[in-house]
């Protein structure tokens, strides 16, 4: 079992550079299965998610090949089965991409249902009605999801009952070939769909209106080679302007497009820390003295849902009341327990938490219980006096690359340590 070993209460200073953004990457790599020849993706970050998105194209026969730590080439040239089995499927959420992506391609594929971050019921059925208006039939039997265009794919207009991003990006990933015009309503606006229609132009796609909610998509026959560079990962930079905030530290956070992060922006400086926006950094200052506020989660460019954990908690050590509402998940508090064991007085009823500040919070052991809830204990580690060892850091490393190295460089007394599990112990006697 590994475990982060955090010895909290210093202040982070110094800079930090933020990587490509994990929610475009799970995205761009599927869709490298419709570019007739290799692609370069730059900047990818280095996160086991990118790794499970390499292993599925590998185990279908796609080429990889290092250029350097952040830049690969992607050759899908000879992928022949559009079968994703669910030993591959069970690690990532966003393994699902691969439907649309191979639907694309083959006008049929078979994709095991998804595991990944578990915050409540996450269901799927807008984008199979996605793939359904495109024309595909789809069936669910012993956990793998079929589809299949008989006679290949028609664009047409579809509405989402729902803004969702795995749709939004399920389906512009199936439109792009289809004949014809494929108008979606009611999209996603997420800047990592914004990233994707990016890269599918690049590709020579005709793809219109991403980021706004309705895209058009007037399909192709045919997309090339390309060369890449994914955008700056939003959440890993909001994760470090939260860190600076709770250490009273004094950090640059470098490679963002602060435009992306204005929400969160304007909720750290209502609590009273300073915030300088610069064109592609922003600098973080905190003096500590953090005041209550109320957020509630929205999809973009609403304050992001993958940001509430770690608002929370730094809440959690402000003066006063404060409300946070969660607007996208049903079940998104989980990590509320632990939190709690480090001190904090929070009340959570069904989608909204009450915080009543405690002003600092004390180490303690705890769990990530699922990504950013993982983020969320690096956060109150590194802000509470003591040592903190956090359990089941797997999940924190899907998401955020280099995360020791990069609070080591800022000051932050963290290291990640083996602990022998129970068979290794037994042997050890
Ligand atoms: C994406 O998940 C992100 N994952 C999540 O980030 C993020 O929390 C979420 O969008 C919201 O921003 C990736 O991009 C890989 P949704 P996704 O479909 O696509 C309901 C992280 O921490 N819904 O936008 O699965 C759903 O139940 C991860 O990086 C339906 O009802 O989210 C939810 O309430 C965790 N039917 C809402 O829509 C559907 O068919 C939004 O979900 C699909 C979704």
């Amino acid at each position: 079992m590994e475990k982060f070993v955090i010895n909290g209460g210093k202040p982070l200073t110094g800079e930090v550079e933020i990587s490509g953004a994990k929610n475009a990457a799970v995205a761009i790599i599927p869709a490298t299965l419709l570019a007739e020849g290799p692609c370069i993706l730059e900047n990818l970050p280095n996160i086991s998610d990118v790794t499970i998105g390499f292993n599925i194209l590998r185990a279908m026969g796609a080429k990889i090949r290092t250029i350097n730590n952040n830049t690969f080439e992607i050759d899908t040239t000879y992928v022949t089965e559009p079968v994703v089995p669910y030993e591959m499927a069970k690690y990532m959420r966003a393994s699902y991409y691969f439907l649309g992506a191979l639907l694309a391609r083959f006008n049929r594929a078979s994709v095991a249902m998804p595991g990944g971050c578990n915050f409540g019921v996450r269901p799927i059925d807008q984008h199979l009605k996605g793939f359904n208006a495109l024309g595909a039939d789809y069936t669910i039997d012993h956990g793998m999801i079929d589809v299949k265009a008989e006679q290949g794919l028609l664009g047409t207009q579809i509405y989402f009952d729902v803004v969702s991003v795995g749709a939004t990006i399920n389906v512009l990933l199936a439109a792009v070939k289809a004949k014809g015009l494929t108008i979606i309503e009611n999209a996603a606006k997420e800047p990592h769909i914004v990233d994707l229609a990016n890269f599918l132009n690049s590709m020579g796609a005709d793809i219109m209106g991403a980021g706004t909610d309705v895209i058009k998509v007037r399909g192709v026959e045919k997309l090339n080679s390309t060369t890449y560079g994914i955008i700056p990962d939003q959440i890993e930079a909001g994760t470090y302007m939260v860190m600076a905030a709770a250490t009273k530290g004094n950090v640059l956070i470098k490679n963002v497009i602060p435009k992306h992060l204005e929400s969160i922006t304007s909720k750290l400086v209502k609590m009273g820390v300073t915030v300088e926006e610069y064109d592609d950094s922003i600098r973080v200052i905190s003096h500590g003295n953090l005041q209550r506020t109320s957020v509630k989660t929205q999809p973009h460019p609403g304050f992001p849902t993958d940001m509430q954990p770690q608002i929370t908690t730094l809440l959690a050590m402000a003066e006063g009341t404060s409300i946070v509402t969660e607007g996208v998940w049903d079940n998104r508090f989980q990590y509320v327990d632990e939190l709690r064991r480090m001190g904090a007085n929070i009340s959570v009823d069904g989608k909204v938490a009450v915080i009543e500040g405690c002003g600092a919070l004390h180490a303690a052991p705890v769990k990530a219980t699922d990504l950013r809830a993982g983020a969320a204990m690096v956060i109150a580690a590194l802000s509470a006096k003591g040592t903190t060892e956090i359990e089941n850091i797997h999940h924190i490393e899907r998401g955020y690359g280099d995360i020791v190295e990069k609070l080591q460089h800022l000051g932050a007394d963290i290291k990640k340590v083996i602990i022998p599990d129970g068979a290794e112990l037994k042997q050890a006697l």
